[in-house]
């Protein structure tokens, strides 16, 4: 068996990655198909093609299931490059590999053929696959040891290396026996790669043509086989919601694990959810509850206070958020800029030091370094068809309760008396008030309840 080696695949070797996803996925009982599901935001054949991308996949063939224009598009959408090819009747995994019978007649260095399904795979392990053909190896399986091994297909091993793979349901007892199971995915020497899975006849239990036969078709031309063993958390397939969520998870651990190894203290990693992208800066501070969606970049030394939502938006050093804030996508937190309690930001930037401390809605807008937004401040960014713009300049001080209706400028310096609805442009430095003036009748509260004590008790 040969050990995980994380030497990066040398990018003098063509490689040509056929990723399967042709799958019928009708457990997940979902109008969307299997492969396209998410996992940390990311489908589930969008992190296929990345660790192959990553490994150093130099071109990459999709096989999908026919009218699957959806699969198809996702593909090309996770890798510029991608060709897809359509297998018309889902006649086995090797049948599968043929549907890029034209990619493999092109002479790659090795071939690695991964299963669409199977999205904790790593960049890591496909690299040591890789590494093994050019060690040598004309065809390696992946093996893991199955908790339970019911179902899968079972490493027969022989003194020098894999004599075969036998699926489960054409298994001899003995052969069940076996612990050792195939995770499915195969790397092949490029050179040798079409002569063999063309060799593949469909004898078997389920009438269906295997890519397993691969090995024992290899073994029989005097080629080696091999076994890369990986763990089972890594090489679990999705087939239904329960699957997906366990690899979600798994997903999960490992986004934690390493933005916390990166520099980052999670003070209750469990209940920090990771978007794929999510990128964190040395000395971030995130506490519990915290939701990340696509595209946040947090700089160095900011901190997401509890229970904050924050998607498509980037925090600047020294930043804090939170508790209970969210951030939508476009919003731009300049270095130590607060946003506070019950506050919502959405296509906005906030300068150096401004603050928006509490229940605030600041939308479609910019707010200058060192503004201050007092507290239930709105943006009015909607009428109901268009959206506008409200800009508010450097050391502005916007009152608690105002109404800001876009599209409107507060310039540098300006202060907005608290409860003004502001609907005209306000010059530097001077002060808006736009509220009714208050009245003082004097002694009129104890006239109030002398009047209604004097009435009848009801
Ligand atoms: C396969 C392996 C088995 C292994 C198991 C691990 C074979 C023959 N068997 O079995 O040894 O233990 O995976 O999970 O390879 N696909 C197509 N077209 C087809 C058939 C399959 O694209 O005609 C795709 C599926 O969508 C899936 C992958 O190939 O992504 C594997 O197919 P699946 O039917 O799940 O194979 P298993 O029976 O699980
Ligand atoms: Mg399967």
């Amino acid at each position: 068996m040969i050990a995980p080696s994380h030497a990066p695949a040398s990018g003098a070797r063509s490689c040509l990655a056929i990723v399967l996803a042709a799958g019928e996925g009708t457990r997940m009982k979902s109008d969307l198909p299997k492969v396209l599901h998410t996992i940390a935001g990311r489908s589930m054949l969008g992190h296929a093609i990345a660790a192959l991308v990553g490994a150093g996949a130099t071109d990459i063939v999709v096989v999908v299931g026919p009218d699957r224009d959806d699969v198809a598009r996702e593909a090309v959408a996770a890798f510029g490059g991608a060709r897809i090819v359509v297998q018309r009747e889902r006649l086995g995994t090797a049948h599968a590999v043929l549907a890029a019978r034209e990619a493999l007649m092109e002479g790659h260095d090795d071939v690695v053929v991964a299963f669409a399904d199977t999205p904790l795979m790593t960049t890591e392990t496909f690299t040591s696959m890789r590494a093994a053909i050019a060690g040598g190896a004309h065809v390696l399986a992946v093996g893991f040891e199955a908790a339970d091994p019911t179902g899968y297909g079972r490493l027969v091993m022989a003194d020098e290396g894999l004599a075969a793979i036998v699926e489960h349901k054409d298994a001899s007892e003995a052969e069940r026996s076996i612990r050792l199971c195939n995770a499915g995915l195969l790397a092949l020497s490029g050179p040798h790669a079409l002569d063999i899975i063309a060799r593949i006849v469909n004898n078997n239990a389920q009438r269906e043509y295997y890519l397993t036969d691969a090995v024992k078709i290899a073994r029989g031309l005097g080629l080696s086989a091999q076994v890369l063993v990986a763990l089972e958390d890594e090489v679990q397939g999705v087939n239904d919601r329960v699957q997906l969520a366990r690899a979600e998870a798994a997903m999960q651990k490992r986004l934690r694990d390493a933005a916390m190894r990166a520099g980052a203290t999670l003070l209750a990693p469990d209940t920090v959810y990771f978007n794929h992208d999510t990128k964190l800066g040395r000395d971030v501070i995130v506490e519990p509850n915290v939701f990340f969606g696509p595209g946040v970049l947090i700089e160095d030394q900011a901190v997401i206070h509890a229970c904050s939502h924050l998607e498509g938006a980037h925090v600047g050093r020294k930043a804090s958020v939170g508790p209970f804030a969210r951030l939508r996508p476009g919003a731009d937190l300049g270095e130590k800029a607060k946003v506070g309690n019950f506050v919502e930001i959405k296509a906005a930037s906030l300068g150096t030091g401004a603050k928006v401390s509490h229940l605030s809605y600041i939308g479609d807008a910019s707010v200058g370094a060192g503004a201050n937004i007092g507290a239930g401040t709105i943006t009015c960014n909607y009428d109901g068809f268009s959206k506008f713009r409200t800009n508010i300049g450097e050391g502005a001080f916007v009152g608690s309760n105002s109404s800001l209706v876009a599209p409107v400028s507060i310039a540098a310096g300006a202060y907005v008396g608290s409860g003004t609805v502001v609907t005209k442009d306000v010059a530097a430095d001077s002060l808006a008030v736009g509220r009714a003036r208050q009245v003082e009748i004097p002694g009129w509260a104890n006239q109030f309840r002398a009047r209604k004590k004097a009435l009848p008790k009801a």
